[in-house]
């Protein structure tokens, strides 16, 4: 089986901790490396946080600290969500032989990008600082890439306000020049995301099987949990699998091609991906597929099989 060459960029985080156990357990795939940013969580909580996974996981993924902060904005991390450590406070150890790679984020992302020429596709599911600062020191980057697949935006309302999603909202900057780059972009926004939500049943199954990973899954999320309920919705939405489970079940999700631009500066819409999709078509250009529907239930249960997988 030919494998899809992935690179993921992630401020872990639950969901993205979600997300990069489900594509070590999509033998579709090929993970070949991973980046960190502060969103969630501080960069270097988010960059440990990936390390433990590989000792959960007991893999060796390579793992490339980025930035610590937005390009002009301040951090704001989402601690309601993913407590304090990032991983909804549950204590993961950090594995022994971790090794701790030189290059930087966006250096070791340019280098791989040219290794797999036109194949490499990016699932950014973190600020996209780390993107944005890799697009503007190789600007060749978006041309390299198969594809970046992000979760972030909106093409409805927001979550961190009534007009922007909480990747965007935090670092718009970054955004609008991945937004600009050229690249190939998939648009996994709260419009599709929303779609899908694990409920207590679904973690207490995935916790009650004996296997490890579940046993994480169940335990991390009980924080993300609590604070959903606080929004009254019932079950947690894991926004940062979407973009991974596209690329091992497209036939889920259903999309559109849209201009798509990013509000910089506004009082109340900053962070707000204005989406040229309801108007008579306004933007001169069309530079994302929006994802607008995705079967959820097959979601759920592609995601719980595959978490199972892992024992
Ligand atoms: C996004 O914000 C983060 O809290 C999640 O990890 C996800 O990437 C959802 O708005
Ligand atoms: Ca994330």
């Amino acid at each position: 089986m030919n494998r899809i060459p992935v690179w993921m960029d992630c401020d872990t985080g639950t969901d993205d901790a979600v997300a990069i156990m489900l594509a070590h357990a999509s033998p579709e795939l090929e993970l070949l490396g991973i980046s960190t940013a502060g969103g969630n969580t501080v960069q270097d909580l988010a960059y440990w946080n990936t390390q433990r996974l590989n000792g959960l996981l007991g893999t060796a993924y390579p793992v490339y600290r980025g930035a610590e902060k937005p390009l002009i904005r301040e951090l704001k991390i989402a601690t309601l969500f993913h407590g304090e450590n990032g991983l909804g406070n549950v204590n993961l150890p950090v594995p022994e032989n971790a090794v701790v790679p030189e290059e930087n984020a966006w250096e070791a992302l340019y280098a791989c990008a040219k290794a797999h020429p036109g194949e490499l596709r990016l699932v950014a599911t973190a600020p996209l600082t780390n993107i944005a600062i890799a697009l503007g020191l190789h600007p060749d980057l978006s041309e390299l890439l198969h594809s970046i697949l992000l979760m972030g935006g909106s093409a409805g309302a927001g979550n961190v306000t009534p007009a922007a999603e909480f990747n965007i909202h935090a670092d718009p900057h970054a955004a609008g020049i991945v937004f600009r780059s050229g690249a190939r972009l998939f648009m996994f926004g709260l419009d599709v995301t929303l779609q899908e939500a694990l409920t207590a049943d679904d973690l207490d199954e995935l916790g009650s099987c004996g296997a490890k990973a579940g046993a994480f899954v169940r335990a991390c999320l009980q924080c993300y949990m609590k604070g959903v309920r606080r929004y009254g919705l019932t079950g947690a939405s894991m926004h940062d699998a979407c973009p991974v489970m596209y690329l091992i079940h497209p036939e889920l999700f259903e999309g559109e091609l849209a201009g798509v631009a990013v509000e910089l500066s506004g009082s109340v819409t900053v962070g707000k991906t204005v989406t040229d999709l309801y108007s008579d078509k306004q933007f001169p250009f069309k530079n994302a597929t929006v994802m607008l529907k995705l079967d959820g239930d097959r979601f759920i249960s592609i995601l719980k099989e595959r978490i199972l997988s892992l024992g």
